[in-house]
């Protein structure tokens, strides 16, 4: 049983990387992993021990107001990349290829996961989807970038599911799933996220894979799980899926604060006396003599 001082030292010390996750699957601990697209969230998520850090593409609707993940750009995703990587110490940083920047041809697959690397300094990339994306998992892999696997409900292709939906239900589904996953396995995957599946096919999974899936609507039997950090937060409630668990209520916290500004400032109560800077009395009497 490790103390909690060794536990905090070796959240401050040791970077995650994919190793440090083949372990954590083999020795039964838990994956953590949020996403976060800006600097001062990502300094927070990283320096509270969270293992992974997703710049998803869940930032253009929960950062940029896309209606859906499917027009986030390339140079967007960079964005947010950088500003992520430039507060993470520990964590491992994982980008997320927008829709259309890797299904055309594992050409476009390498050069655009290489950007992720090399100009946004991020660790991996995270795919969505099984078979169809199985080339360029193979072609990112083979160019030295870590890739992470994305099945079940993959919001990307979501017109081919009927929506945001539970996936894998029947037992047709279900085999595709796990077909699917020990697929990116085998294209050289290093995990796994599990979306919108049944808990019992997400420990199914699981049990079969050798690299860790990471869960987010597929139960306790992940390996670890994830959140977008806006749903954790309450700071997104355009689209709340049923799986998601809101620890706080920052929008709140937030509209309280603005509107207590908004108000001191129409009543003239801001600034006060203590926010404004003040000049010696003989300036001030020559000024007003001026
Ligand atoms: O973009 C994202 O936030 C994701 C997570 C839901 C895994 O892909």
């Amino acid at each position: 049983m490790w103390c909690e001082r060794e536990r905090r030292a070796t959240i401050t010390s040791q970077a995650v990387r994919t190793v440090t996750l083949q372990e954590m699957k083999r020795e039964g601990r838990k994956i953590t992993m949020l996403t976060a697209y800006d600097y001062p969230m990502a300094l927070l998520v990283d320096r509270v021990g969270i293992d992974l850090i997703l710049v998803g593409d869940s930032g253009g609707m929960t950062v940029l107001g896309y209606e859906t993940t499917i027009p986030v750009t390339m140079d967007e995703m960079l964005m947010m990349t950088k500003a992520v990587t430039r507060a993470v110490k520990r964590a491992m940083v994982v980008a997320d290829m927008p829709f259309m920047s890797y299904e055309a041809e594992p050409a476009d697959a390498i050069r655009n996961a290489g950007r992720f690397v090399k100009e946004g300094l991020a660790h991996a990339v995270k795919v969505e989807r099984g078979w169809p994306s199985l080339p360029c998992v193979r072609a990112i892999v083979d160019a030295g970038i870590p890739v992470m696997g994305h099945v079940g409900l993959t919001p990307q292709t979501a017109v081919l599911q009927e929506g945001l939906k539970v996936q894998g239900r029947g037992l047709d589904a279900a085999r595709r799933i796990l077909e699917d996953a020990l697929a990116l396995e085998k294209a050289g995957a290093f995990a796994i996220v599990l979306e919108a599946i049944p808990g019992m096919l997400a420990r199914i999974i699981t049990s079969r894979l050798t690299v860790p899936t990471i869960g987010i609507g597929a139960g306790p039997d992940c390996d670890g799980q994830v959140l977008v950090l806006h749903d954790l937060l309450g700071l997104f409630d355009r689209f709340v899926p049923r799986f998601t668990k809101q620890y706080a209520d920052l929008a709140g916290v937030i509209r309280d604060a603005v509107s207590r500004f908004r108000e001191e400032v129409t009543e003239g109560r801001f600034p006060d006396a203590a926010h404004t800077f003040s000049i010696d009395r003989e300036t001030e009497k020559a000024l007003l003599e001026l």
